[in-house]
C-alpha cells in the first residue's frame, strides 16, 4: 500500500516556508506485534510545533524533529489494522504522529479514542474539542479564572487557540472580549461571524491608543498566543490583579532573537500575574473540560472555525500560511 508521506526537508529559518518541507511516496510497512496502522482523516496544523524543527529543541515534552523524517503533527485517523490490544479496527483516534496518509501507532504510543458521546466528527478533536479549544478553555478557567463582567484581550484571536477563547470567555461571562488579529478582513470576520466585541490591527496604527479605545475600563484578562512586542502596551492598559495566561509566543517562534517587554515593573504595581501552561499536564480533566465544551457547542456559544487544506501535500503550504496568518480559525488538512 501507497503512502504520501512530508518530511523535513532542512530546519527553517524564521518563518518557515513551502520549500523546508518534501512531498514523498512510500511503501506502508506491515505492522508488527504491538502496533496498528492508522489510515489518518485530518492533519493539525499547529503553530507550536514550529519550535521543535529547530535542531537541539528536544526536551521533555517532545524530542526534535529529525531532518527527511516525516514532520511531526497531530492526527484524527480511523484505526486500519491493529496487533495493539487497546486499539481495535474502525476506531477513531487522536495521536501525536506525522503528516502523513497512513501512520503506524507504535506500542504504548498514546493514542486517544475520540469519545461518541458527543456525536461530533473526528476534526473537532483537532479544534475546539482538541488541545487548541482545550488550551483556551484551561488558559481562561485554571489560570485566567475569568470573572463576570471583565474585559478579556486576547492575542492571534482569529487563530485556532484565539477564536476559541473568544467564544469562550464569552461563554464564561466575560464582559467585552477583544482580540488581536494581522489584516482587517479577519477583524471584520472575528467582530461579525466569532462574537468579538471589538479588535485591533495589530500591524497598524498606534497600538496605545487603539487599545485605550477598545477596552475602556482596562483589562482584566489578556489571553497571550503570542508574545514578543504586543506585551508592551497591553502591560500599559492592565487593571489592579489582572491575569495574564501565556499560552504561546508565536511572535518568538520564528524569530532569531527573542523580543519582550520593557515594562514588566507594570505587573508589580498593578499586583498582576503572567502565567504559562501547558494543556497536556491537565490530561486527567480533559472529560470533565470536553462535557463543558460540548455543552457550548450545543446550545450555539461555541462554533468549531477552520480552514481546510485538500491533501497530505498542502501541509507545507498550509503551515507557511499559518505563519504569514492565513489561516481564520484552525488550520487543518483534508487528508
Ligand atoms: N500552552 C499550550 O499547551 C498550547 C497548546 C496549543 C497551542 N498553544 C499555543 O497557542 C498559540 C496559537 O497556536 P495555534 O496553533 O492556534 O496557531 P494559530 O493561532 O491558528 O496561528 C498562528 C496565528 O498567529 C498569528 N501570528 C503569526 N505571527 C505573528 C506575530 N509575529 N505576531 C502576532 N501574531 C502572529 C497569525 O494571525 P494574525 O493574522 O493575527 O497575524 C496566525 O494566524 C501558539 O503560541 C501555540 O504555541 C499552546
Amino acid at each position: 500500500m501507497k503512502n504520501t508521506q512530508v518530511l523535513l526537508a532542512r530546519r527553517p529559518v524564521g518563518r518557515p516556508v513551502q520549500e523546508d518541507f518534501r512531498v514523498i511516496e512510500s511503501e506502508v510497512p506491515p505492522i508488527r506485534d504491538g502496533e496498528a496502522l492508522l489510515e489518518n482523516q485530518f492533519i493539525s496544523l499547529d503553530a507550536g510545533f514550529r519550535n521543535w524543527m529547530n535542531e537541539d529543541a528536544g526536551d521533555e515534552v517532545l524530542p526534535a524533529m529529525s531532518i527527511d523524517e516525516p514532520v511531526m503533527g497531530l492526527v484524527a485517523a480511523t484505526v486500519a489494522e491493529s496487533k495493539r490490544e487497546d486499539l481495535t479496527p474502525g476506531q477513531v483516534i487522536v495521536g501525536r504522529t506525522a503528516w502523513e496518509a497512513f501512520s503506524i501507532a507504535g506500542p504504548g504510543e498514546l493514542m486517544t479514542p475520540v469519545q461518541s458521546k458527543y456525536g461530533l466528527s473526528a476534526n473537532y478533536y483537532l479544534g475546539v474539542m482538541g488541545d487548541t479549544g482545550l488550551s483556551a478553555y484551561f488558559g481562561l478557567d485554571r489560570v485566567a479564572a475569568v470573572k463576570s463582567g471583565e474585559t478579556v484581550l486576547i492575542s492571534a484571536a482569529g487563530g485556532a487557540v484565539g477564536n476559541a477563547a473568544g467564544q469562550i470567555a464569552k461563554a464564561m461571562g466575560a464582559g467585552r472580549v477583544v482580540g488581536f488579529a494581522g489584516s482587517e478582513e479577519k477583524c471584520r470576520w472575528l467582530e461579525e461571524e466569532v462574537g468579538y466585541d471589538a479588535t485591533i490591527n495589530y500591524k497598524e496604527g498606534d497600538l496605545d491608543q487603539l487599545i485605550q479605545e477598545t477596552c475602556p475600563d482596562g483589562i482584566d484578562v489578556y489571553f497571550d498566543n503570542v508574545g514578543g512586542d504586543l506585551l508592551e502596551p497591553v502591560l500599559n492598559h492592565i487593571n489592579y490583579g489582572a491575569r495574564i495566561p501565556f499560552c504561546g509566543a508565536v511572535a518568538d517562534y520564528a524569530t532569531e532573537q527573542g523580543t519582550g517587554p520593557s515594562n514588566l515593573f507594570r505587573l508589580v504595581a498593578n499586583c498582576s500575574r503572567l502565567e504559562g501552561f501547558m494543556t497536556h499536564y491537565w490530561m486527567d480533566d480533559y472529560e470533565s473540560a470536553r462535557d463543558i465544551l460540548a455543552g457550548w457547542l450545543d446550545d450555539g456559544s461555541l462554533k468549531n472555525f477552520e480552514t481546510r487544506y485538500p491533501g497530505v501535500e498542502s501541509c507545507g503550504q498550509a503551515y507557511e500560511d499559518l505563519f504569514a496568518g492565513k489561516n481564520f480559525g484552525k488550520a487543518i488538512v483534508v487528508v
